[in-house]
């Protein structure tokens, strides 16, 4: 069997969507009784839903960040850090961007990791700005910054029509450029800037890899295409870890 990852001494960077956490037992946004399903997007992931009704989107978010705090990271997270920690101590390099905002990256074990989405474990002041860890789910609502101006507090999520947080784009495509491999897992690849990154790595002409359960939307960009759910193809195909217990 070959691995996805065949040696450690690389630069590797990966990207994930919320297929990696579907086994995890949170929905996806777009299969069958996806998130979206039951919400109107624009009714509660937006600055204007918002700015019509805060209590309504704090809800929705507070309801998810319940639910992602009562998950577990699953295998295919679990295999992720894994492979960071193989090639970090090789002396490659790793990078982990994910458009999840469930924290479970974080809690498997990963280091280096964009949340490029945000996280619903932070919120952020609408009046002075701080952005901090936030993991009650228990609070008055709207939230209130303890600042002067007791400003509303938001999920530090990027909602549609927003841009991604600054830097962000800039990290990752410096190290998309410097990579060897991009492998993307999860996610459908409609939602843009994240689907457009293979289209990046391609014009490197970067070794793209793709791994997800059905074919995603721009799955023609990926030189390798793996389907299956990420909990079974990952401790099984990303690297070798067989033989990397046998180094001794
Ligand atoms: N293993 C691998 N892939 C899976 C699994 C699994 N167990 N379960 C589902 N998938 C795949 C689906 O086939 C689908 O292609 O994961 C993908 C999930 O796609 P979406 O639900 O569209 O989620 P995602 O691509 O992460 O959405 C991107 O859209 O709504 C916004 O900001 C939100 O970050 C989100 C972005």
């Amino acid at each position: 069997m070959n691995w996805i990852v065949e040696k450690p001494k690389q630069r590797i960077v990966v990207m994930t969507g919320a297929g990696i956490s579907a086994e995890s037992g949170i929905q996806t946004f777009r299969g069958a009784n996806g998130l979206w399903e039951n919400h109107r997007i624009e009714e509660v992931a937006s600055p204007a839903a918002f700015s019509r009704d805060p209590v309504l989107v704090w809800n929705f978010y507070l309801q998810r960040r319940r639910q992602a705090l009562s998950c577990r990271p699953n295998a295919g997270h679990l295999a992720v850090a894994e492979l960071e920690k193989w090639i970090v101590s090789a002396g490659g390099d790793f990078l982990l961007v994910t458009q999840n905002v469930d924290g479970l990256h974080s809690r498997a074990g990963s280091g280096n990791v964009i949340e490029m989405h945000g996280s619903l474990m932070t919120s952020r002041c609408t009046a002075c700005g701080q952005i901090f860890p936030d993991k009650r789910t228990d609070l008055e609502l709207p939230p209130r910054h303890n600042c002067p101006e007791k400003g509303l507090l938001r999920p530090h999520i990027v909602w549609f029509g927003e841009s991604l947080f600054p830097g962000d784009m800039e990290r990752i495509e410096c190290a998309i450029e410097k990579c060897d491999m991009f492998i993307v897992i999860g996610t459908s690849g409609i939602v843009y800037p994240a689907a457009g990154l293979v289209n990046f790595a391609n014009s490197l002409e970067k070794r793209t890899v793709c791994v997800n359960k059905e074919a995603p939307a721009n799955v023609e960009l990926f030189d390798t295409f793996i389907r299956g759910e990420a909990g079974k193809e990952l401790p099984q195909r990303l690297f070798p870890r067989k033989n990397r217990e046998g180094d001794g």
